[in-house]
């Protein structure tokens, strides 16, 4: 038992549906949240400057003594690589827990895998799907548009704007036949109706950041640092831009409001 919160990072709005699925399997838990949003996007920079991003995160969520850390990117994660077990905390990252739903789902064995630029040129995913499957077809596309519209709240599923970019990036998935969509971005299940219109009802998604609050309950409970308490948790949120901003755009995705819970850091002191 550890009444300790939970920290949660990503580059800005995207790990919040980690934190949707973590209050949703957990209630009682307490997070804490840190937000990149002056840094957002991480996808399109280099492997050096989202490595030294994902760091001053890590610290910073461990000077608020968090019992775990959940690495709720999949650029961070794809970066981080093997350099998460060193940690003082117990980590969770979002590939893994998605790569093992994705091999399980999968019936005709053509999965997509769609991330950001780093997290594609980075081959992570592919790496480790064959590793525990090798006889996949995988389809990987980097789908770098997606993360600016959603930080910018084009989400709706009927809005033309990011239904161009779906079909765009989409399209060459949709022909292969893929049964099995990884969204290895945790921004992109903000736009999974528009993603769903587009793929059909018949493709399984993976949602990498639903996925890893999952893991994070598996690894709480089989170390016995679950909190116990009956209260509901409660979820301080930190931002390296406007906190008031942040605010007005997680509400949505959370469904629930944040207000008077956000704060802004100075990420480059960490
Ligand atoms: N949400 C992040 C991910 O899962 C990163 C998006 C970005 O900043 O490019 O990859």
């Amino acid at each position: 038992m550890d009444t300790r919160p939970i920290g949660v990072f990503d580059s800005g709005l995207g790990g919040l549906t980690t934190v949707r699925e973590l209050r949703r399997t957990m209630p009682n838990e307490d997070i804490v949240y840190f937000g990149d949003t002056g840094r957002v996007p991480y996808g399109s920079r280099s492997p050096e400057t989202i490595l030294r991003y994902a760091r001053q995160d890590i610290r910073f969520l461990l000077s608020k003594d968090v019992k775990m850390i959940i690495v709720a990117c999949n650029t961070a994660t794809a970066m981080l690589a093997g350099g998460l077990q060193d940690l003082p905390a117990p980590c969770v990252e979002v590939l893994t827990p998605a790569v093992e739903a994705a091999c399980a789902r999968t019936r005709n064995g053509r999965i997509g895998i769609i991330g950001t630029k780093a997290t594609i040129r980075s081959g992570a995913y592919e790496r480790a799907l064959h590793a525990i499957r090798p006889e996949l077809t995988l389809y990987p596309a980097a789908c770098p548009l997606f993360v600016p519209l959603v930080e910018n709240g084009f989400t709706e599923a009927d809005d033309p704007i990011p239904r161009l970019a779906a079909e765009r990036y989409l399209s060459p998935l949709r022909q292969a036949g893929v049964d099995t969509l990884i969204l290895g971005c945790t921004h992109y299940p903000i736009l999974r109706p528009l993603l769903r219109n587009f793929m059909g009802e018949s493709v399984e998604m993976i949602d990498s950041g639903a996925e890893a609050a999952h893991a994070a309950k598996k690894l709480l409970e089989s170390t016995g640092l679950q909190s116990l308490t009956r209260k509901i948790g409660c979820c301080d949120y930190y931002v390296s831009d406007s906190a008031a901003e942040f605010a007005q755009n997680a509400g949505p995705i959370l469904g629930e409001s944040v207000c008077g819970q956000a704060e802004q850091i100075d990420i480059e002191s960490y």
